[in-house]
């Protein structure tokens, strides 16, 4: 069977795999520099960071590593009703979140000028620090943008949930597409229809976007093992991104308690998707939070001014262990996990066929 190497060929790497990028605050330039230094495409989630931060972030990864490496920005930054939100919405929004707040003993906080950085401002810093790869999802950059990273020698890498957006990215002129299917952790990255219509495993999306287009694919969603990586090129794919069994490594950012929760094969057995994290619909692992905030006498702020309230609970519960009051992401093949550092999973990627871990 005829393999495509087009990504690996395209960004130099040993192995077709990439590490999913993590937003949020939860990448680290140890994870995306160790993940490169083993031949693997390593990302990092900057739709959080300041232009400045983006710029420093670049340059750290760079002395890290002489690999390829991924940053990673959300295009559309606002959803259009968070952009038009009135003080009395953002203040029943904060009633809403008071309890948790008191319960954490923290101050609400205060609607700012902006909930989220301008992506044309992240944009920019990109263009300066010239990364290897952007990848982005939540849209399609400008043909400006996308025409001055070819000039810089930048890949770009987007992200479709249906065959339209990835027939879009195609004809856009993008240098690869991540499709990502349902069963992936973290957010459903759709832009032409709501993510609740837009619910494609990820090995129909591969099939049925292959067929139609030509710009590599990179499949992501529920993949955490060498069987996961060979059946999606299998089915199309010129690479796999794999989130779940990264963010599960030491070398993430994520919290030691959301960490043994991804060890839990009960714990995980079940995920689900909300839109209780951010506003915008993402997959994770069902807790106090969610089953509080999803009642139907509670409103789910847009994106990002969900995550604004979100956030602070976030870094109060890493401080407190705790998981109750914190998003837990987590893909659909999180019980299969099985590796704690980038080193012995990049190694286990990278058997022939592997062994199946739920066998183990
Ligand atoms: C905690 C978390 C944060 C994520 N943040 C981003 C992000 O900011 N940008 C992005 O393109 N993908 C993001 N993703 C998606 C991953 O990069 C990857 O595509 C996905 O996790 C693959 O599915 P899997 O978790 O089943 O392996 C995130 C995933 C997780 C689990």
């Amino acid at each position: 069977m005829p393999t495509d190497d087009r990504i690996a060929s395209l960004l130099q790497l040993k192995q077709p795999i990439v590490q999913g990028p993590f937003g949020g605050g939860i990448s680290t330039v140890n994870l995306t520099a160790s993940v490169s230094n083993l031949g693997g495409l390593g990302s990092f989630g900057a739709h959080i960071l300041t232009p400045s931060e983006i710029a420093e972030t670049s340059k750290a990864i760079s002395a890290s590593t002489t690999a390829a490496f991924a940053l990673n920005l959300w295009v559309e930054d606002h959803d259009p009703e968070a952009l038009t939100l009135s003080d009395d919405a953002y203040e029943a929004s904060a009633a809403q979140f008071r309890p948790y707040y008191d319960e954490l003993g923290l101050e609400l906080p205060k609607r700012p000028t902006r909930f989220h950085e301008s992506f044309e401002d992240q944009v920019e810093a990109i263009l300066e620090v010239r990364p290897p790869a952007l990848s982005f999802v939540f849209g399609i950059p400008s043909t400006k943008v996308l025409t001055a990273c070819k000039q810089r020698g930048i890949a770009t890498i987007g992200a479709a949930t249906n065959v339209a957006e990835a027939q879009a990215l195609d004809h856009a002129g993008v240098d690869a597409i991540v499709a990502t299917g349902f069963e992936a952790g973290g957010h459903r990255p759709s832009f032409l229809k709501r993510a609740e219509s837009s619910l494609m495993s990820t090995s129909s999306l591969v099939q049925t976007a292959a067929a139609r287009i030509d710009t590599p694919l990179i499949a992501a969603g529920g993949i955490v093992d060498a069987i996961g990586v060979a059946a999606s090129r299998v089915l199309g794919a010129s690479a796999a991104q794999l989130g779940t069994a990264f963010l599960a490594c030491d070398e993430s950012g994520t919290s030691d308690a959301n960490r043994k929760i991804l060890f839990d094969r009960d714990a995980v057995a079940e995920t689900t998707l909300t839109r209780t994290y951010t506003g915008r619909l993402a997959r994770g692992v069902r807790n106090r939070l969610i089953e509080e905030l999803e009642r139907p006498d509670r409103q789910i702020a847009p994106f990002p001014v969900q995550a604004w309230f979100v956030a602070p609970l976030k870094k109060a519960s890493t401080e407190a262990n705790r998981t109750d009051l914190t998003s837990l992401y987590a893909g659909q093949s999180a019980p299969n996990l099985k590796h704690r550092n980038v080193a012995t999973l990049m190694d286990a990627l990278s058997s022939s066929l592997g062994t199946n871990s739920a066998a183990v």
